[in-house]
This record gives structure tokens, sequence and C-alpha cells, in this order.
């Protein structure tokens, strides 16, 4: 038998770019590609890239430009470009970095093999479409690989919500669902594996309208369905819109066991002038009566948010009312970013915040996400929590692993294994983790 040929991925942005290089992975594995983590190594190397903000481009450039030397030294080596920048760049990257034997777009990766070999006959390979047919189903699976405990699982792709700071529904299409039997059949095959919890992924996962044996299913729906599943423990789900968090979701959170008490859900800004101008389709008050009905369906849910300062026409009121918004609702995490102008996106033609103002509210807006987070997590102290064990800690003899919450949690010298779920007493909090022993 030929030695295995080596594929070296960098992952760049959100979770479903860490999903898609493992999807990419098994694809190529089929061609007799292994893993590897390193580039020096590497018969084929493949960026995946995240073009959400700027400057993403120009860092995929640079990182290119670096891998010069090892193709002159192996000129056997293929250099690849997936993702968001790919769709968006297209045969600019061919033209603008001749190293570049690839470009494939997120809707085309099944079709990866035969561009692989097609590169391998030494021709470039293209392909930014957005074709008609199954790219999960024609994505081949590795034979039953063990795995760890937690796993990704793609359920909807795209976005038609135009918010008008965001590149995603053009780079990752319209709004599409997979169909529920397929979303089973791949979570049943995921937990024979070694998965116990699994995170549902989407663009715009709470407007997840799948096809099922009897019509379209809700994203409420399908979380019961996974529910039967035996070995299946938990169930996440990201990244959520608020016009799209309906009844049965609420309700879900307060009825089902397996769906952990943790809700990603992005408002972007507390001002009703910047929600409009960013097209968001919602207030700051109807966001905050959506949390108090989803905190009366389960009272003890960590919600997270995510944030933009600086957005175009922002004043320090606007901005005012964001700092209102996140003292009312307590974020257990937040994540926060200055706004970063997108060619092609309605914002990028509005009067911009002066860059300095908008680096001063991020810091503003950041030092108070930290107090909540740090206060949150520090109110686990003296409770006990469930625990699912990851990987071994950064000490000898500990076990780490993330509560219902999501926290990061690790315990010293106990009886534990990657995979375990264990009741946990939590003792201490650090500035990034909880300190827990075995209850
Ligand atoms: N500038 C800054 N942040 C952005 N996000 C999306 N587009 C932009 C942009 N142009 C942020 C939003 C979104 C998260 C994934 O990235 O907060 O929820
Ligand atoms: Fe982008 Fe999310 Fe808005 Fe869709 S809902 S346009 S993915 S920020």
């Amino acid at each position: 038998m030929s030695e295995p040929k080596k594929l070296f991925i960098k992952t760049y942005g959100c979770q479903m770019n860490v999903y898609d290089s493992e999807r990419m992975a098994e694809a190529l594995g089929g061609q007799g590609y292994v893993e590897t983590q390193s580039a020096d190594d590497a018969d084929m190397i493949l960026l995946n890239t995240c073009h959400i903000r700027e400057k993403a481009a120009e860092k995929v450039y640079s990182e290119l430009g670096r891998f010069k030397g090892l193709k002159a030294e192996k000129p056997d080596l293929k250099i690849g470009v997936a993702g968001c920048v790919a769709q968006a760049e297209g045969e600019e990257i061919m033209r603008r970095q001749p190293l570049v034997d690839l470009v494939v777009g997120p809707q085309s990766y099944h079709r990866l093999p035969e561009m692989e070999a097609k590169t391998r006959q030494g021709a470039k390979a293209l392909d930014t479409d957005f074709p008609e047919e199954d790219k999960f189903e024609q994505l081949k699976r590795r034979p039953k690989a063990k795995r760890g405990p937690t796993a990704f699982l793609t359920v909807q792709e795209g976005c038609d919500k135009f918010c008008a700071f965001c590149v995603v529904p053009y780079t990752r299409g319209a709004e599409v669902s997979r169909p529920v039997d397929r979303i089973l059949s791949e979570a049943r095959d995921l937990v024979e594996r070694g998965v116990r919890e699994i995170t549902l992924l989407g663009q715009n996962v709470n407007a997840y309208h799948g096809a099922g044996p009897t019509g379209d299913m809700t994203l409420a729906q399908l979380i019961w369905q996974l529910d039967k599943i035996d070995g299946l423990e938990r169930i996440r789900f990201t990244t959520s819109h608020p016009n799209d968090m309906g009844d049965d979701l609420i309700e879900a959170h307060g009825t089902c066991d397996k769906l952990m008490p943790y809700l990603h859900l992005p408002v972007q800004s507390g001002s009703d002038k910047i929600l409009k101008r960013m097209n968001r389709s919602h207030t700051a008050e109807s966001y905050l009566r959506l949390i108090e009905r989803i905190r009366a369906a389960r009272p003890d849910i960590l919600m997270s948010g995510d944030f933009i300062v600086g957005f175009p026409e922002e004043s320090e009121a606007d901005f005012q009312a964001t700092l209102d918004l996140v003292e009312e609702v307590r974020y257990g995490y937040a994540y926060s970013f200055k706004y970063s102008t997108r060619p092609g996106t309605p914002a990028a033609e509005r009067p911009q915040v002066d860059p300095t103002e908008a680096d001063d509210r991020l810091q503003r807006l950041q030092a108070l996400i930290t107090r909540d987070q740090r206060s949150v997590q520090d109110s686990m102290v003296g409770r006990e929590v469930k625990v699912l064990f990851e990987k071994p800690g950064r000490l000898p003899g500990q076990m780490g692993g993330k509560s219902d919450y999501l926290h990061a949690v690790h315990v010293d010298d106990a009886d534990v294994e990657v995979g375990d779920l264990r009741r946990v007493r939590i003792v201490d909090s650090a500035a990034n983790s909880l300190r827990g022993v075995l209850a």
C-alpha cells in the first residue's frame, strides 16, 4: 500500500467552519489523505477562511505568501482556499496568488475529491457555485472512527435576514434546512462513535424548518426527536435570531432535560435607532421581553450575546443604550466587536464613526461584559453542576470539561475519564475556569 498523503487544514472563524473542516478532511480521507498538525509535512494545505470582518482576506494572502518556501521545496504540494473568503474572492485569489491550486466555496465541499484529482494532473480547480445537490449527503464519511464526547452538527445554513453590516447572506447564500431524517442518522452515527453532546449549528439555527415525515419541523420538534436517541446526553444550538425564537423552543428550554440551559441570542445593539439601521426588525424592548419569557421557562438559563460597537451613526447616547441593555440582561458570556466595513453591504455606504471613538466604546463595553461574566461564573461556587469531561487538564492528574452552562470546569486527582458525565461541586472560580470536586 502507498503511504497516505497528508492534509493540513487551518480553520478560521465560526463553529460552522470547524464542522466543515472535519467534513472536508473526511471527504479527502477517501482520496487517501490523513490529517497532520503541521504544514511542513503536508501534501495538501487547506485554509478554511472567514470573511465576517475586515482584513480577513489580507490575512489569507499573507498566510499564503508564507507557503512559498514550502512549495519551492515540494513542487507536488497542493494549496487550497476554502470558506467564505473563497466564496467572496474566488478568481481574484487565483489571480493574485499563483501558489493556489484550488479554491472551493462552502457549498461545494462535496466536489473536493474531483477537484483534488484535477490539481494532481497539474490543473487549477475553482468552484464557488451554489449547487442543487445536497452536499451533506455527498460528503463521504470515514468508517466509524472513534471521536471525542462533543460534536457539531450543521442543520441549517445561510441567512435571509440581511442585517445591514453582514456578509453572511452573500457568502453562505439563502437559508436552507437539512431534512430531519438525515440529521437524525448523522446524530446516531456520532453517538455510536462516542459523542454524548451535540451542538446543532446554523447561521440562523432557530429558523430551522427541515422536511420531516409529515411536513416541516421546527427546531424544537427536531430537538425532541434528538432527545429520543439513547446515549445522547446533551443538546445545544447556535446561533439564533431573536425574531425566530418560537414558543415551542422557549417551552423546550423548560421541559427538555437534554437541552442545556445556555442560549446564544445576539442583539448587536441596545439602541432602537441603530437596530433599525441595522435592519434587525426588533427593538431593545422586544428583546428584553423575550428574555423575560425565556427566563420564565428556564430561570437558571445562561444568556450569551453578540454586540457591534461603532456601527455607522452610532452616537454616545446610542452606545449608552447598549450599556444599559447589558446591565439589564447580565450576560454569562458576550462577544463584542468593533464595526467593520464590509464592501457590498448597505452599512458600508453610511457615515462611519471615528475609529478612536469606536475603540474607546469597545473597551468600555468589554469591561462591563467581563465584570458580568465573572460575577455569573463566581455565582457557581458552592453549587452542584453536571460536567461532561472532555480532556486532561493542564496539570497532571487534572481532568477538564464543561458544565451545563458551558463554563470550563476542572477537577484534581479524580477518578474520571474522558466522556464521563459527573456531578461536581464547584469550590473555586478563577479567571477563565471553575474548580470542582466530584459530588
Ligand atoms: N463588523 C463587526 N462585527 C460583525 N459581525 C458580523 N458582521 C460584522 C461586521 N461587519 C458580528 C456580529 C455577529 C457575529 C458573528 O459577528 O455581532 O453576530
Ligand atoms: Fe448576518 Fe446573523 Fe444578521 Fe444573518 S442574522 S445577516 S448571519 S448577523
